[in-house]
């Protein structure tokens, strides 16, 4: 999860940007949206098996109760509860739902791009969960997919996220994903756990 609002995402994004100067191409600094350029972004699409019964879609208000029972899973880690639901409710972030068989079986939020950030433009994951009767059928891998897309139409060159040091499953998902470790955040959680900083680079055309 990330650190969005009260746990201090502005100071983190600005460590993030420094870290991310020092490896990115000096290319200079666009002006606002400059970097929104239709068509620039070649992600590669993975359909889902169509007998999978696996899909994804924008979340609306209608599913706020869903992903606020889903984010418990992230209770461990601090009041992600509700901090999840001021997110999505407050439109700070952007979430969609994962569904299997056309039932809701998880969530992913990303934060909002703020055209205000300069170069390069990094969207963040800050959560993704799949209900435990519904894991290692691809449905995370889905949603990782509809939040890459989202994020390049909106001009992100990177997407970054947080995640426990302890957290084998998702480690595990965002390497296959092509994510590579950016840095190790210590006590980065409200409960005071370690985090991994994931970086993937979205890829141009
Ligand atoms: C992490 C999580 C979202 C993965 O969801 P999922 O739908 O099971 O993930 P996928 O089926 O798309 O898995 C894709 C790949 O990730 C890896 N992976 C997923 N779960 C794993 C596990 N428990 N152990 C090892 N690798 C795992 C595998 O490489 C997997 O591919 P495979 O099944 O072909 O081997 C899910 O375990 C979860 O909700 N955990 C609790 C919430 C959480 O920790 N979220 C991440 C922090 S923001």
């Amino acid at each position: 999860m990330g650190q969005q609002g009260r746990y201090g995402k502005y100071g983190e994004h600005k460590r993030m940007e420094r870290l991310l100067r020092g490896k990115a191409p000096g290319t200079g600094r666009p002006g606002r949206g400059g970097f929104f350029r239709p068509g620039r972004w070649a992600l590669e699409r993975k359909e889902p098996a169509p007998d999978s019964g696996l899909s994804a879609r924008p979340a609306g208000r209608a599913d706020a109760e869903h992903v606020h029972a889903m984010s418990r899973m992230f209770r461990a880690y601090g009041p992600y509860q509700d901090i999840l639901r001021e997110w999505h409710e407050s439109g700070a972030a952007i979430a969609f739902i994962g569904l299997r068989d056309n039932r809701p079986a998880g969530f992913a939020m990303m934060g909002r791009i703020s055209a205000a950030w300069h170069f390069p433009r990094v969207a963040e994951l800050l959560a993704i969960a799949v209900e435990p009767s519904s894991r290692r059928r691809g449905l995370a891998g889905l949603m990782l997919q509809e939040v890459e897309e989202t994020a390049a139409a909106l001009g992100a060159e990177r997407l970054i996220l947080h995640t426990g040091v302890d957290n084998v499953a998702a480690r595990t998902l965002f390497l296959t994903h092509g994510f590579t470790v950016l840095d190790t955040c210590r006590a980065f959680y409200p409960e005071g756990q370690d985090a991994l900083c994931m970086i993937k680079d979205l890829g141009h055309a």
